[in-house]
C-alpha cells in the first residue's frame, strides 16, 4: 500500500504540473485495466486501497484530495463503467468467454454471470464523484485487452484479438444504453459516450439523437477521429462526408502499436500510409493470417 500511496502523490504532481502548462482539466483515468479501474474490482485485496466500495475509491477520492489541495484545476474521469469476463479466440477464430463456467465475480459493473452489467456500484460511484465535485464523466466499457468487442466494436479484430462474437451494432448499442441509464440517474452530470466509430456513415445521425434525446451530453470519436479528423467540421458546416476517410474499423491503428509501431490509420490516412510502418504492418498481418 506505500507504494500506491507514492504513485497517488506523482498523480497529484502530475495535475499540478497540468494545471501550471495550462490545461483546463485532468482527467483521472478508471478504465480499460488501468491500475485506477483495477482498484475498483479489487474485492479482494486486503489492506485500504481493496475490499469495500469505500476502500475500492481510495486511489480515486486520495488523488482528488491532493488535486485540490495544491491547484484549481478541474477534475474528469473517464471510466469503465460495465465489466465482462475476459474473453479468448475460439477454435474457430471467434471470441469466447475465457471460462466456460457461467461465473465471474471481478469485473466492476459487471453481473455474476460475466457476460451483462449491474449498475449498482456504478450509481454508487456517481454519489461519490458528485460528492468530490467530480462534473465530468466519459464513459467507456471493459477493456481493449481482455474483452476489446466491448469496448470498441469493430468488424476486423486486432492481431492480439479474435473474430466479433456478436454483431459490432450490438456493442455500439450497448454502450449507448449503460450511457444513457447513467445519464438519466444523474441529469446534472456531464456525460461523455464513446464507441459510436463502427456506425460508420450513420454516426452523425445517431449522435444527434443520443444527444436531443439526452442519452449524453457529447458524443466522443475514438478511431473516427483517427481516420476522420475533420468528420465534425463537415457534419456542422453540412458539407457532406468524405466517404473515403471513413473508419473502416479495420484496427490497424491498435495492431501497430501492439507490434510495437506508433499507432495511426495506415489504411486510409495517406501520411500514415507512406510510412515504413505502413509496409511493416502490412507484413506482420500476412504472417499471422497465413
Ligand atoms: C489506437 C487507439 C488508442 C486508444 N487509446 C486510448 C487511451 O489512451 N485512453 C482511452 O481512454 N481510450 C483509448 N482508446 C479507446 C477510445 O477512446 C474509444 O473508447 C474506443 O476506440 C471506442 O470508440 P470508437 O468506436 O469511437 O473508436 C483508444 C482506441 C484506439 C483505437
Ligand atoms: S486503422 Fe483506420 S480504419 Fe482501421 S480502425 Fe483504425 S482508424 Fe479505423
Amino acid at each position: 500500500d506505500s507504494d500506491i500511496d507514492r504513485v497517488v502523490d506523482d498523480f497529484v504532481a502530475a495535475a499540478q504540473m497540468a494545471s501550471e502548462a495550462g490545461f483546463h482539466f485532468v482527467d483521472i483515468k478508471h478504465c480499460h485495466g488501468y491500475l485506477g479501474h483495477e482498484f475498483l474490482s479489487a474485492f479482494n485485496r486486503p489492506g485500504k486501497y481493496g475490499g469495500s466500495l469505500e476502500h475500492r475509491t481510495r486511489f480515486l477520492r486520495s488523488i482528488v484530495e491532493g488535486i485540490r489541495a495544491t491547484s484549481n484545476i478541474p477534475i474528469a474521469v473517464r471510466l469503465s463503467a460495465f465489466d465482462w469476463i475476459p474473453f479468448k479466440e475460439g477454435a474457430d477464430g471467434v471470441g469466447k468467454p475465457w471460462n466456460d463456467n457461467g461465473a465471474y465475480t471481478e469485473g466492476f459493473g459487471g453481473n455474476e454471470t460475466g457476460l451483462g452489467a449491474d449498475l449498482k456500484e456504478v450509481f454508487q460511484l456517481f454519489e461519490i464523484f458528485k460528492h468530490l465535485g467530480i462534473e465530468l464523466v466519459c464513459i467507456t466499457g471493459g477493456s481493449p485487452y481482455y474483452v476489446p468487442h466491448i469496448q470498441r466494436p469493430a468488424l476486423f479484430p486486432p492481431s492480439d484479438g479474435y473474430l466479433p462474437p456478436e454483431d459490432p451494432l450490438v456493442g455500439v448499442a450497448r454502450q449507448i444504453q449503460i450511457t444513457g441509464q447513467i445519464k438519466k440517474q444523474f441529469p446534472e452530470m456531464k456525460i461523455v459516450g464513446s464507441a459510436y466509430s463502427y456506425l460508420q456513415e450513420w454516426l452523425p445521425q445517431v449522435a444527434e439523437a443520443v444527444v436531443e434525446q439526452e442519452l449524453v451530453d457529447f458524443v466522443g470519436l475514438g478511431r473516427m477521429v483517427l481516420s476522420y479528423p475533420d468528420m465534425p467540421a463537415d457534419i456542422l458546416e453540412g458539407n457532406g462526408l468524405k466517404r473515403q476517410k471513413i473508419c473502416r474499423t479495420f484496427s490497424d491503428c491498435t495492431t501497430a502499436p501492439r507490434q510495437g509501431m506508433i499507432s495511426g490509420c495506415f489504411p486510409l490516412d495517406p501520411f500514415y500510409k507512406g510510412m515504413p510502418e505502413a509496409a511493416r504492418l502490412k507484413e506482420i498481418k500476412q504472417k499471422l493470417e497465413s
